[in-house]
């Protein structure tokens, strides 16, 4: 007996396999119809969870997550997600009970790094059947950075598929979560205007999620308006991404500085902070600066209301009434706990579609 359910098994059946391994590092590796039958396959293991909860899909097969950086949702829903098809999750913390990890080349390792990433990813490689990564970039090296290099370290020597739990320039799990959250909301998003907007923070954060929930929302097509203050330009790369994806899928993708003509009858309003990576406001003093001077761009119930009225989504954690007011979060046009579970369904997916066939 197949312990698949059979809209599962279809679901499955239609999302592709990639090439690279099968590494998960920006999310576009499937290309916009793997994307799209992820979603599928996402929505698919939602509607038959408790089955598969009882049949256990991936019995046998271990999931490793390391986190270099901090996580409530991302750690858990993975976790939940492995649960709920049976795999095993083993979570790693470096700085907490793991050797401290080298990852320049042709180093002679007499510093305080005990373990050279070659070895690590080789072992994890070996007690895991898919490695997990979060690791946030290092400000200032963004060229490098962007290559997101500690994910491609691990995704040359474990061997085994890598999925990015968010890295410098993409968090790819998000954006699954994001697309089918806009679908949830929107039924067909085909040319529904999505609105994304930079929003203030104290912290310069890193641009993965928005860079992710602006293909999320191309790959299903919609009109995708990203609105940011001058000086929050966002990497050419991702905006190369978007304009290609909104392209294939029969969306748009355009950018302004006019927060008001980008709320402007949107359906959904996506807001996300991120620092800036070149020009005055990517020193810490001149983003603590544009953070004093920018504390009008928190998104509003006013916002909202230029919209058709529009949903609320935020990939949290949030800070109230600094990114988002309080009544907005609250309040019922806000999406953001229905996007966090569905991080479960779509990494769910994801493993499905790695481990599962
Ligand atoms: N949205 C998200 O990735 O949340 P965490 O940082 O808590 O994992």
């Amino acid at each position: 007996m197949s312990l698949l359910p059979n809209e599962v098994a279809k679901a499955l059946n239609a999302v592709p396999t990639w090439d690279d391994g099968g590494h998960f590092l920006t999310g576009l590796e499937p290309g916009l119809d793997g994307i799209r039958a992820l979603l599928d396959l996402g929505v698919a293991i939602r509607t038959h969870a408790d089955e598969l909860s009882r049949s256990r899909p991936l019995a046998g097969r271990t999931f490793a997550g390391m986190f270099f950086d901090p996580s409530l949702r991302t750690r858990t829903s993975m976790h939940v997600a492995c649960n709920r098809l049976g795999a095993d999750f083993v979570e790693l913390q470096p700085g907490s009970g793991l050797w401290t990890m080298e990852f320049a080349d042709q180093v002679t390792m007499d510093g305080t790094a005990a373990e050279h990433v070659y070895e690590a990813a080789g072992v994890l490689g070996r007690y895991a059947h898919v490695v997990g990564l979060r690791a946030f970039p290092t400000r200032g090296q963004w060229d490098r950075e962007k290559s997101q290099p500690v994910h491609e370290a691990f995704a040359s020597h474990a061997g085994v598929p890598i999925v990015n739990l968010e890295g410098p320039f993409a968090h790819p799990c998000q954006g699954l979560a994001d697309a089918m959250t806009f679908r949830d909301l929107l039924g067909e998003p085909k040319r529904r205007k999505l609105a994304v907007t930079w929003a203030p923070h104290p912290k310069q954060l890193p641009m993965a999620t928005v860079n992710s929930a602006l293909w999320a929302g191309a790959a299903v097509g919609m009109d995708v308006v990203l609105t940011h203050p001058e000086g929050f330009e966002l990497d050419p790369d991702a905006l190369g991404h978007t304009e290609r994806l909104a392209a294939e899928a029969g969306g748009s993708f355009r950018v302004t500085n006019d927060r008001d003509d980008a709320f402007a009858d949107a359906e959904v309003v996506y807001a996300k902070s991120w620092g800036a990576y070149t020009g005055s406001a990517a020193s810490a003093s001149g983003h603590a600066d544009a953070f004093a001077a920018l504390r009008d761009w928190t998104v509003r119930s006013s916002d909202l209301a230029k919209g058709k009225p529009a949903r609320f989504m935020h990939c949290l954690p949030v800070r109230r009434n600094v990114v988002v007011s309080a009544d907005v979060l609250e309040g019922p046009q806000s999406a953001v706990l229905d996007q966090a579970e569905n991080r479960i369904w779509g990494q769910a997916a994801l493993l499905l579609a790695l481990l599962g066939r």
